[in-house]
């Protein structure tokens, strides 16, 4: 299906692969497609429209034609903005996360966001973050890895990420909304959480994350001529 070299980054929240995927990006210098902010944009874009979160018809028509860009700063910090306004922070609390979750279930919504995330796949190539990136985004992909950490590890690394950004937040309520996500998004009916049959699953529990991103390339360079 496509020709650019394609790696994707499944798993579940807090399992690492936002910062794995990040790393593995600039490591190869490939682009990035942070496919759990897309959900996110069309759930903040749903509460500013006055959208109501299980109207899929709507959902799906935003998600297809809603105004989002993706850049960074001079200091290479990821920006993003819908209708050209800066929502990096707004799309990245709990509440979007749990927002996006919860549009992300509306096969509607999947499939107007479908092309859309294969456009990202341009030369030299793509590290592609997400649920269902090896499964049904990108299929083709020679290299798919699934990331998995115990529930608490994810808990924890969710609570650092967030005080870093200085989002305030609750260990024990983040543990709650993980768990209550993670069965949202493995039950559903279209391309729910599971790793794809040609995937390698790797428990990043007690690992750094310069141990996963050298794992990965290990099993990349095996896989790929990179
Ligand atoms: O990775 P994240 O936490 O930013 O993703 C937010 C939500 O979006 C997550 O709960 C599930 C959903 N999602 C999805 O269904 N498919 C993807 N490829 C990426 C995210």
């Amino acid at each position: 299906m496509q020709a650019v070299p394609v790696m994707t980054i499944d798993g579940p929240s807090g399992s690492g692969k936002g910062t794995v995927s990040r790393a593995l990006a600039k490591a190869l210098g490939w682009s990035l497609l942070d496919s759990g902010a897309l959900y996110r944009l069309v759930a903040l874009a749903a509460r500013r429209a006055s959208t109501s979160l299980d109207d899929e018809p709507a959902l799906a028509k935003l998600a297809a034609q809603f105004d989002i860009r993706f850049s960074s700063n001079a200091s290479g910090e990821e920006q993003i903005y819908l209708k050209g306004q800066d929502v990096t922070r707004a799309i990245r609390t709990e509440e979007a996360g749990n927002d996006a979750s919860k549009v992300a279930a509306l096969a509607a919504v999947r499939s107007a966001l479908l092309e859309r995330q294969r456009r990202f796949a341009v030369p030299p190539g793509l590290v592609a973050d997400g649920r269902d990136m090896g499964t049904v985004v990108f299929p083709d992909a020679k290299v798919k890895i699934f990331l998995t950490a115990s529930p608490t590890e994810r808990a924890l690394r969710r609570h650092n990420q967030l005080k870093e950004k200085g989002v305030a937040a609750n260990l024990a309520a983040l543990s709650l909304d993980i768990a209550e996500r993670d069965q949202r998004d493995m039950a559903r009916a279209v391309s729910p959480l599971v790793p794809s049959a040609d995937a390698s699953t790797l428990d990043t529990t007690g690992m750094s994350v310069d141990g996963v991103v050298r794992l990965v390339l290990e099993i990349a360079r095996e896989r790929m001529k990179i």
